[in-house]
């Protein structure tokens, strides 16, 4: 079969033939139709525990091979198998129905990143009216989390980012009140100016110096959610900069497949009403390298690739 095939550690894809999986007790066969791919994944080529040569893992929609019912499936492959590919092997907790009224690309994106957003945002209770800031907000999950903090309650939610196009996109898509480029000669002023009086709630999907620099424009009793560490993992805390405020990390990937599962069910409601509008970048398997290589730059969009022509794509 043909698949997007990773040879070594931190290796960039090649799409190639691959052996195809066959059936395994406890795990469904599936036919891809739609692959995605997030930070994750490319960070996933130097995990250790991922045996080479294998597919890229991904997470993906497709049909199962035993009744043709249409599923999404999570980054769990089993090994050497992945999204990328013509066919994948599944683990059956992992394999879930897809209802007829959601696309492809909604039921991925619902999925690894939309759950990474709506845990720590949930876990930090957002009161009415209160200002959310999110570090990191023109990525995938960023821009899902503006438009759930607004959902809970936000009364001024902020995204914070490197890249002015990308963060002016938010401002003209109406899903953040405010934009502040990182990265100028005052972050911290910048933070403040943007923050009407400091932040309750910091959404951080980046750690690093945005991390440090938000605490500083944050009011006592403030909640900082750390969920990824694009921006470096190891800081120098201030811990004066903490008093009176809480710093938790958050990991979503770890939990019990059946709790996952409930999260995408709500999250896919969520899609519907209030609705989540995602900017998406599209492939085909073919373009495995291109799509890998603008993941690792920054896509500032959900990547998503055409797989077979029986991916469903809705207007
Ligand atoms: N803990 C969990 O359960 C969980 C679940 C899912 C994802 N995650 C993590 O969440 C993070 C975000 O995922 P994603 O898919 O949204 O990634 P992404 O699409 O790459 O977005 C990250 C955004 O952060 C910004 N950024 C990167 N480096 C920065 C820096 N040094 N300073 C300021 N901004 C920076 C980038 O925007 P600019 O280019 O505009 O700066 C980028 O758009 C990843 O680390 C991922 O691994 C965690």
């Amino acid at each position: 079969m043909k698949a997007a095939i990773i040879t070594e550690r931190g290796a960039a894809p090649q799409v190639g033939e691959f052996r195809e999986p066959t059936a395994q007790d406890g795990a469904v066969l599936i036919d891809v139709d739609t692959a995605g791919l997030g930070g994750w994944d490319t960070l996933g080529a130097y995990r250790l525990g991922v045996s080479f040569p294998c597919v890229i893992r991904g997470e993906g929609v497709g049909r199962r091979v035993a009744d043709g019912q249409r599923v999404y499936f999570g980054e769990r492959s089993v090994q050497p198998f992945g999204a990328w590919a013509e066919r994948t092997l599944v683990p059956a907790e992992e394999v879930w129905e897809v209802p007829d009224d959601v696309d492809d690309r909604t039921a991925i994106s619902m999925g690894i990143a939309a759950t990474g957003a709506i845990v720590p945002l949930e876990q930090a209770h957002i009161q009415k009216g209160e200002n959310v800031l999110v570090l990191g907000a023109t990525g995938t999950l960023g821009q899902i989390a503006l438009q759930l903090a607004r959902h809970f309650g936000a009364g001024r939610v902020v995204g914070a980012a490197r890249s002015q196009p990308a963060l002016a996109r938010l401002q003209e898509r109406g899903i953040a009140d405010a934009v502040v480029q990182l990265g100028g000669p005052d972050d911290v002023a910048a933070l403040k100016e943007a923050s009407n009086g400091g932040f309750d709630v910091v959404l951080d999907l980046v750690c690093g110096q945005p991390l440090l620099s938000s605490l500083k424009a944050t009011r006592w009793g403030a909640r900082i959610m750390t969920v990824g560490t694009g921006a470096g993992r190891q800081i120098q805390l201030d811990m004066a900069d903490l008093l009176f405020r809480t710093l938790s990390t958050v990991g979503t990937g770890q939990r019990p497949p059946a709790d996952r599962r409930a999260i995408w069910e709500r999250l896919l409601e969520l899609a519907r009403s209030p609705g989540i509008v995602l900017e998406y970048a599209d492939y085909t398997l073919d373009q495995a390298a291109q799509a890998w290589a603008a993941q690792l730059s920054g896509p500032h969009a959900k990547i998503v690739a055409t797989v077979s022509p029986h991916g469903r794509r809705f207007a």
